[in-house]
């Protein structure tokens, strides 16, 4: 099963065109060769429109990952993980952890990111950090667990068969 999915850049500056997007495309890249990956989107740093913009890929198009890259620290416009929280239906705890964990023996500013990870309807949200590093990175760390996360949402009741 290809699963279809949908990278979000996060930027107030991206959105008007005044930074390059660096972030999507790696993210893009990253995740071509396990599934359809629609074009990126950007979206400035506002609750309403990040969340709409979730909802959207999955609830009008119904993609089966959305990753967004961004907004996820602490300056004052970092509220991607407050718009990912209202379009969540269930938390995925180990991802951010699990990001945050294996960031941390990169860098202890891993501790700053506050991204969030879950489940709405039948697929999956991972917030990731804005540099095109970090967010490799932070994907890296959890990409080979997402595809078994999917089918489990969407179903399949299998006994878990470890890699
Ligand atoms: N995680 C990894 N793997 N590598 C990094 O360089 N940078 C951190 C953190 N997570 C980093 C990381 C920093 S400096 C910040 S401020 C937070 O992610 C939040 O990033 P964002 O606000 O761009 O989303």
């Amino acid at each position: 099963m290809r699963y279809r999915a949908t990278v979000i850049t996060i930027s107030d500056k991206g959105s008007r065109g005044e930074r390059e997007d660096k972030s999507g495309p790696l993210l893009r890249s990253m995740l071509e060769g396990e599934y359809d990956v629609s074009e990126i989107i950007i979206v400035p740093d506002e609750v309403d429109l990040i969340a709409q913009a979730i909802r959207n890929e999955i609830d009008e198009r119904g993609v089966d990952l959305v990753v967004t890259t961004g907004g996820t620290g602490v300056s004052k416009r970092d509220v991607t993980p407050e718009a990912t929280q209202l379009v969540i239906e269930k938390d995925l705890p180990g991802f951010a952890e699990t990001m945050r964990a294996e960031s941390y023996k990169i860098t202890p500013f891993a501790l700053i990111s506050r991204a969030i990870c879950g489940i709405r309807k039948e697929s999956v949200i991972i917030n990731l950090p804005g540099s095109p590093k970090a967010a490799a990175e932070c994907l890296s760390f959890v990409q080979k667990a997402i595809p078994h996360a999917l089918s489990k949402i969407k179903g399949d009741m299998e006994d878990c068969a470890r890699p």
